[in-house]
């Protein structure tokens, strides 16, 4: 199981063949997150997916909204969920990300999602659907605020 996952990684981290490279993006988020942002929810078993722990971080432009949840997000707003292999979360597997950018996506919260590799690689960026089709449900009071699903 681990070794096919690993397998598969490095057949899509060397790309095929032949095939010019597509045109790079950036994650939404710095290399240096951890020291610039804040924690707001710690390592936790993923209720998203099996055998994950995730960690939440919030820029400093979310974190009242993501704290209080008394407020919609603003402008600039960005979320990062840190996903580990291990119940300690040292062993990193990758990120997803959601940032608020206003008109970007109008009737869907204007939320911005991206899913990146342990090496930044981005490999799902934009109006993701599958990402706002679940977000959109489990993003709602009680459980959830303004799209966002991790229970305090
Ligand atoms: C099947 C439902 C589901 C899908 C699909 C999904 N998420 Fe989530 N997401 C969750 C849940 C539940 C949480 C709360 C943390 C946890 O349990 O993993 C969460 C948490 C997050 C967070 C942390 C902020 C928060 O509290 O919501 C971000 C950022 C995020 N997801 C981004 C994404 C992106 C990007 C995608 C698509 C690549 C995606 N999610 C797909 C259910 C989902």
């Amino acid at each position: 199981m681990r070794r096919a996952l690993s397998l598969a990684l490095a057949a899509a981290l060397s790309g095929c063949p032949g095939e010019p490279p597509g045109p790079a993006i950036d994650p939404l988020f710095p290399v240096d997150y951890a020291s610039t942002w804040t924690e707001v929810r710690d390592c936790r078993l993923s209720v998203e997916h099996t055998l994950v722990h995730v960690r939440v971080w919030a820029n400093p432009v979310a974190l009242g909204a993501y704290e209080r949840r008394d407020a919609p997000f603003p402008d600039g707003s960005i979320l990062l969920k840190e996903e580990f292999t291990d119940s300690g979360c040292t062993e990193r597997s990758g990120w997803t990300v959601m940032a608020r950018e206003a008109g970007f996506a109008p009737t869907l919260g204007d939320w911005h999602w991206q899913d990146v590799l342990p090496d930044r690689r981005v490999v799902s960026d934009g109006t993701v659907s599958t990402c706002f089709q679940c977000h959109e449900d489990c993003g709602v009071a009680p459980d959830g605020h303004d799209w966002t699903c991790a229970v305090p």
